[in-house]
């Protein structure tokens, strides 16, 4: 999609969007195009129950007096809840009705919503985020695409009337999108493909962004003692990989970094306590956690935020084979910590834990924060509305949560407490790797990784199993859930 920010004039050709508040009043460019086709918009919001509601939307085609193919009204309710959530579903939603419509431009004139909170510029920017996310699309594999199964709509133009400062604003926002599908590109793309040397092969790729980019090969990971992680892909013939970005977007810092690691499981067919078959399939995305990561590091290169952040690819595929751990095998992590592991399905937890201590013996970092498709269990408390939130800390939870809810990634804080972790005893070893008792398992799993913060360090676990992929496949299966949230929380509180 080519967005494009212009002055407000009327279009010659194309569709025009035009906005109206709640009780069906007209914005300015609604009002004027009214008067030349004689009425026809009021009418039309008069024949077709169109009341302005936010997510309402209403098409006249070819309107006579007019030389464009068709106006769409858009409803964005009242204008005092119209705030940057709602001009991005504002943006999606115009996506949604023209994007296989045959129009081959649209054109959406912004005008001052009187009593919205949110500027002109700021809506613009905003819708026309709401809309390029919209209009991702991953058609790298369909070779049979026929021309009438492909979006019409290529261009994509917001007129408002201070273009400048919208552009400057889009420009921003647009790094953090391209963070966004670079997240839902490894999320889609299958295990064949994307193992993790080709998943580090594409953080290498990041180097052109400014990022200095580090990959420990299983050599390498056993010699520092990773145990754990090795463990889980001893099954596979694909090399696991451990992969560091730095970005250094504020050299002269003196405090230490911030941490975000990702569970990159390329695939997670369950090792030798296999999956059932039915929806295996998915485990493909159980990268989602190491690709919002990815995403984030290239969002932040990308807008050069002046943040120090390493983010951690713990990439790793986890298969049956004469190779494979067993169930009841003893492990040792680098941390020193020995883990009986009764189930090879529970195999995120051993992954995050050999790259949460890495990262924290060797910088030390401020803060620590995990994101992970870690349990089925989440998704049955929290479904695909918000992500587990873990944490040692209140603060680092009130961030995160209002970084979550700014740009609708939503978190939920689950509790944590002795009375869980004891379920995580082992008869034999420091600890198992999973739950002795049915139940809770999200908070088990959390548990676990809590055993691996070390003294004093802030932490918080994302538990995006149910956030990180959508049944809807609208419009990427992928979501691509956690950058645009690790983006803000870094803008936030992070940024000198
Ligand atoms: N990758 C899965 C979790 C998962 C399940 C993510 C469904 C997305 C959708 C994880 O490795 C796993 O298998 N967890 C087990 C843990 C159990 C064996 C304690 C689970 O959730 O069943
Ligand atoms: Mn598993
Ligand atoms: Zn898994």
């Amino acid at each position: 999609m080519n967005i494009s920010f212009s002055a407000l004039a009327l279009p010659g050709s194309g569709a025009l969007v035009v906005m109206v508040t709640e009780g069906g009043v007209l914005c300015k460019t609604a009002q004027d195009i009214d008067r030349k086709c004689g009425g026809a918009i009021t009418r039309a919001i008069k024949a077709g129950r169109f009341e302005g509601k936010s997510e309402q939307a209403l098409e006249i085609l070819s309107p006579a007096g007019l030389d464009i193919s068709r106006v769409l009204l858009v409803g964005v309710g009242k204008p005092d809840d119209f705030k940057a959530l709602s001009a991005e579903k504002t943006g999606a939603l115009i996506i949604d009705r023209l994007s296989m419509s045959g129009e081959k431009q649209v054109t959406v004139a912004i005008d001052e919503i009187a009593k919205s909170a949110l500027k002109s510029e700021m809506l613009a920017a905003h819708l026309a985020a709401g809309a390029r996310l919209r209009a991702y699309r991953f058609d790298k594999y369909r070779t049979r695409l026929k021309d009438s199964d492909k979006p019409s709509l290529t261009k994509f133009i917001v007129m408002c009337a201070k273009t400048a400062a919208a552009k400057n604003a889009y420009a921003v926002l647009d790094h953090v999108l391209n963070g966004v599908f670079a997240a839902r590109d490894l999320v889609n793309e299958p295990a064949n493909t994307l193992y993790p040397a080709e998943f580090a092969k594409r953080a290498r790729a990041l180097g052109k962004l400014g990022l200095k980019v580090e990959v420990l090969n299983e050599a390498q990971m056993a010699k520092l003692g990773m145990g754990s992680l090795l463990a889980v892909g001893q099954g596979s013939s694909k090399e696991s990989q451990l992969v560091v970005l730095h970005w250094k977007g504020a050299p002269k810092s003196k405090k230490p970094p911030l941490a975000i690691v990702g569970k990159g499981v390329c695939f997670d067919s369950g090792g030798i306590s296999l999956k059932p078959g039915a929806g295996m399939g998915d485990m493909k995305g159980d990268m989602g956690g190491a690709a919002a990561v990815f995403g984030v590091m290239a969002a932040l290169a990308g807008r050069r935020a002046k943040a120090n952040v390493i983010g951690v690819l713990a990439c790793v595929e986890n298969m049956p084979g004469p190779d494979a751990q067993r169930p009841g095998d003893i492990i040792t992590s680098m941390s020193g910590q020995t883990i009986e592991v009764l189930n090879t399905d529970a195999e995120g937890r051993l992954v995050l834990a050999d790259a949460m201590t890495y990262v924290q013996r060797k910088y030390k970092p401020r803060a620590v924060i995990d994101l992970a498709t870690l349990t089925g269990a989440i998704t049955i408390a929290l479904g695909d509305v918000y992500a587990g939130l873990f944490s040692n800390k209140d603060d680092l939870c009130a961030q995160i949560d209002a970084a979550g809810k700014a740009v609708g990634e939503l978190v939920w804080r689950m509790p944590m407490g002795s009375q869980y972790d004891a379920k995580i005893k082992s008869k034999f070893a420091d600890m198992q790797n999973i739950s002795s008792a049915a139940g809770a398992g999200s908070i088990t799993a959390a548990q676990f990784l809590l055993r691996f913060v070390e003294k004093d360090i802030p932490w918080a676990h994302l538990d995006i199993a149910g956030v990180a992929w959508t049944s809807d496949a609208k419009p990427s299966w992928g979501s691509g859930y956690g950058v645009r949230l690790l983006d803000r929380l870094i803008a936030d509180n992070y940024e000198e």
